[in-house]
């Protein structure tokens, strides 16, 4: 029987897969819409079609898009099954013989021993036999070329939309860390609760995270401006404002303050060598909300030490995940320390 090897991130936002001999063959919203209809409910569809389903909630009443991942766990393993089997059955066309498939998954850090469960039945259920989960903070720190067995200690900083991963790595490849639970998604919501705040003004989740990614910045004066639709919320009719960057900065500062307090929190419980290695080399942030504008200088004015981020940050994870899959003696290495 073939055996097919593959890399999965099924993150709160999106879902990504790597394919060995093929590559990355998937990235898609993490979303499944059901319809509600008196059959029962049903999935209608799943990742980018569910996506453009979402405009058309609550019209009719009868479809809703669902998140099965939150806070980078799984919240519905059953909508998390099928939404996997049809991103598998996406990049692995069916054949007369059923491939067998081997998977390494990327999970949160420090999750329970029922999260993780959660996570290998979901892939046993979506046709997956062997599943091997990994720390998508250690996958991050492989793709970002960071050495697992190094004596050099390194600290990497995830932010995804759910959840934030604090780690250090090294000489065994996970020193220590921890997932301080809150990500992106809650900038999003710290986003629509200032404009409701500042000017009476509903956006949408979609709203909020478009201007987070497009103007939202860690630059306190920044004049960055957009023009977003909403709805009045006293007298309920639709109109646009333009909001500039400033507007929303104490919600987004809240947020990356708090990462920097956790931070610094970890860097003081650490060993003194360990510590001494994280000051020389500096902090590698990894994660899609660490792509904000500003990052870098905010976190070096916080931490006064030396910040490092990547354009692929939200990918770094699959591609660690995926040179996993590729290095046998690697993989070996790092599950021997995790
Ligand atoms: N330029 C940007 N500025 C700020 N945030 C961004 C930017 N680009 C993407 N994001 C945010 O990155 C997040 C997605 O990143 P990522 O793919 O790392 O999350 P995830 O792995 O799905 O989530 P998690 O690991 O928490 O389950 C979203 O919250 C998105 O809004
Ligand atoms: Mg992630």
């Amino acid at each position: 029987m073939a055996t097919i090897m593959l890399a999965i991130k099924m993150g709160s936002s999106s879902t990504t897969i790597y394919k060995q001999n093929e590559g990355f063959l998937l990235k898609e919203p993490s979303l499944v819409a059901i319809s509600g209809s008196p059959r029962g409910k049903e999935v209608v569809a799943v990742g980018l079609e569910a996506k453009r389903l979402q405009s058309k909630v609550n019209e009719d009443g009868v479809i809703s898009v669902v998140a099965p991942v939150y806070e980078g766990v799984l919240t519905n393993t059953e909508l998390a099954t099928a939404m996997l089997k049809t991103f598998i059955d996406k990049v692995c066309p069916k054949k007369l013989f059923k491939p067998n498939l081997r998977a390494i998954v990327c999970v949160p850090l420090g999750i329970t021993i029922s999260e993780k469960l959660a996570f290998e039945q979901t892939c046993y259920h979506a046709g997956i036999s062997d599943v091997l989960l990994i720390p998508s903070i250690v996958c991050s720190a492989i793709g970002n070329g960071i050495e697992i067995g190094s004596n050099t200690a390194s600290m990497v900083v995830g932010i995804g939309a759910g959840c934030t991963d604090i780690a250090v790595v090294g000489d065994n490849a996970l020193i220590g860390g921890v997932n301080v639970g809150m990500g992106g998604s809650n900038i999003d919501k710290g986003i629509e609760q200032q404009l409701l705040a500042k000017f009476n003004f509903i956006i949408s989740d979609n709203t909020a995270e478009k201007i987070k990614k497009e103007i939202g910045s860690l630059y306190i004066n920044d004049s960055s401006e957009i023009t977003v639709s909403g709805q009045d919320s006293i007298t309920r009719e639709a109109k646009q404002l333009t909001i500039t960057a400033s507007d929303i900065y104490p919600a987004i500062e809240h947020y990356y303050s708090k990462i920097a307090e956790s931070i610094a929190s970890v860097l003081s419980s650490c060993a003194p060598d360990v510590a001494s290695d994280v000051a020389r080399c500096g902090i590698t942030f990894v994660g899609g909300d660490s792509k904000i504008m500003g990052l870098e200088k905010y976190f070096k004015t916080k931490l006064n030490i030396s910040i490092k981020t990547s354009d692929d940050a939200d990918d770094l994870d699959i591609m660690g995940a995926a040179e996993l899959l590729e290095d046998s003696d690697l993989l070996k290495k790092v599950l021997l320390n995790i």
